[in-house]
């Protein structure tokens, strides 16, 4: 007898199937920020005590980093929107290789691990589909704290010699204003004795976040936002309450989304000094944008071309590049779009050229010109960015386009087709 094969649902590739051509309208939320939350979840391997964590995104990622930190023996309670972390009684040192390969963040475990017990080894995360992404600087500054570091088969091994394995703070200067870095550093730095100096630091949200975070468990933290930070290592630091930050890039998406349908959309709730260069580069487009206070509306008609380069906050984010080339291959004129933080990160222009637009490359620069209508393919994000820059010229070719690489978009936006949806998108997840 023949067996007869009905294929799972597991076994098949989920897609996005979006309709294009429709006008979005109303008001779109914004969840908590994801690259605030996995360093802010890291966190809490500083303190014995509680830290209630609230406006928590429902992003794969976030799963991936409560696996690492319960495999390192925190107790987890997570609601829709909060998560409670303890670490009171930590019962390992390391991370398991494979749930930190499948997430970068997982490296942020290092410094609050070595400050609280003086020891920590997690496996080297590797590079990644958009750059090699090194840890040279989270360790150099590790080093200059104290520790130890050696890196040997794929493992990054750390500890503080000495009676009583306290890191001892230190003045730390970054080749780069590397965000990792600076998150790892000022985590290590919190429990260490003494003064930490952390100059030519990323000056990114995310970073302030976690200085608001450490200072709400009792730790002291000057100048985070500005390229010098200065860390007062407490002996102890205490349990927490505290709210993620609205997620910038996210946000970002959302307001690229009401420019390429050419519509009015609110966008809510946004930190507007968060988004100033892409602000501002909306409005060089030709989009009108109002802030509320709570959120920013874009109306979008025409839009023109305009040049950007990826840079350090408050630059340009890499973060939007992709998302926004897709606004820029339906623009009147030619822009130019410079990638200049990561290497690899210009994948997703051969997608959108199946979609009809006209763009060549140059190293790590686009030479994108305007095309009036795309047209929908079958396209996969080749990593998170690059996913939703597919969601966004889906919603304006004209016919069907098929997104998938669903696992990258889940990773870092929460519930994205059911938001646009719900403000006249037409967006249906399928299993091809
Ligand atoms: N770099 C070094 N040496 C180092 C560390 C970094 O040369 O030791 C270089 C990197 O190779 C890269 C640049 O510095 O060229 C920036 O890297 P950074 O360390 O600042 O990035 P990250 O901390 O690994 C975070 C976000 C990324 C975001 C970048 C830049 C998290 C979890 N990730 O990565 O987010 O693109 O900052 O803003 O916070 C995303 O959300 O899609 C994402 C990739």
């Amino acid at each position: 007898m023949t067996a007869t094969l009905i294929p799972s649902q597991q076994l098949l590739v989920p897609q996005l199937e979006i309709c294009g051509g429709k006008k979005l309208e109303g008001e779109v939320r914004v969840s908590g920020a994801k690259n605030s939350a996995l360093v802010l979840m890291a966190a809490s391997l500083l303190t014995e005590n509680s830290l209630r964590l609230r406006n928590m995104p429902a992003l794969s990622d976030i799963g991936g980093m409560a696996d690492i930190l319960a495999a390192l023996g925190v107790q987890i309670e997570r609601g829709s929107d909060w998560v409670e972390l303890q670490a009171n009684h930590l019962s390992h040192i390391s991370p398991p290789y494979e749930l930190v390969n499948s997430l970068r963040a997982s490296f942020f475990c290092i410094g609050p691990l070595l400050a609280r017990l003086g020891v920590a080894r997690v496996p080297l995360p590797g590079g990644c589909k958009i750059g090699a992404r090194p840890v040279v600087e989270h360790v150099k500054g590790l080093k200059a704290l104290g520790a130890q570091v050696t890196i040997e088969h794929g493992v990054v091994s750390a500890v503080v010699p000495g009676r009583g394995h306290r890191l001892t703070g230190g003045r730390i200067h970054l080749d780069c204003p590397s965000v990792g870095a600076t998150e790892t550093l000022m985590m290590a730095a919190a429990l260490a004795d003494g003064e930490t100096v952390i100059e030519n630091a990323a000056q990114e949200p995310e970073v302030i976040d976690l200085a608001g975070l450490i200072i709400a468990m009792g730790g002291r933290v000057r100048g985070a936002g500005t390229p010098t930070i200065t860390i007062v290592g407490m002996e102890k630091l205490h349990g927490a309450n505290y709210m993620v930050i609205p997620d910038r890039i996210e946000a970002g998406t959302l307001l690229l989304a009401g420019a390429i349908t050419r519509s009015s959309l609110r966008v809510t709730p946004v930190i507007p000094e968060h988004l100033g260069a892409v602000i501002s580069k909306l409005e060089e487009c030709g989009c009108q944008l109002n802030n509320d206070g709570i959120g920013i509306t874009i109306k979008a008609d025409r839009i023109n071309a305009v040049d950007l380069r990826t840079q350090p906050f408050p630059g340009f984010p890499t973060d939007l590049q992709a998302p926004f080339m897709s606004l820029l291959a339906t623009a009147e004129g030619s822009s130019v779009i410079t990638e200049a933080i990561f290497e690899n990160r210009l994948q997703h222009v051969g997608d959108l050229q199946r979609m009809g637009a006209d763009i060549r490359t140059q190293g790590n620069t686009a030479f994108v010109e305007g095309v009036a209508q795309l047209s929908g393919a079958p396209v996969t994000g080749s990593d998170l960015r690059a996913a939703a820059a597919m969601v966004l010229a889906g919603l304006a070719a004209d016919g069907t386009t098929s997104v998938q690489g669903l696992q990258h978009l889940d990773r870092g936006y929460d519930n994205l087709e059911g938001k646009l949806n719900a403000a006249g998108a037409s967006i249906k997840r399928t299993y091809a």
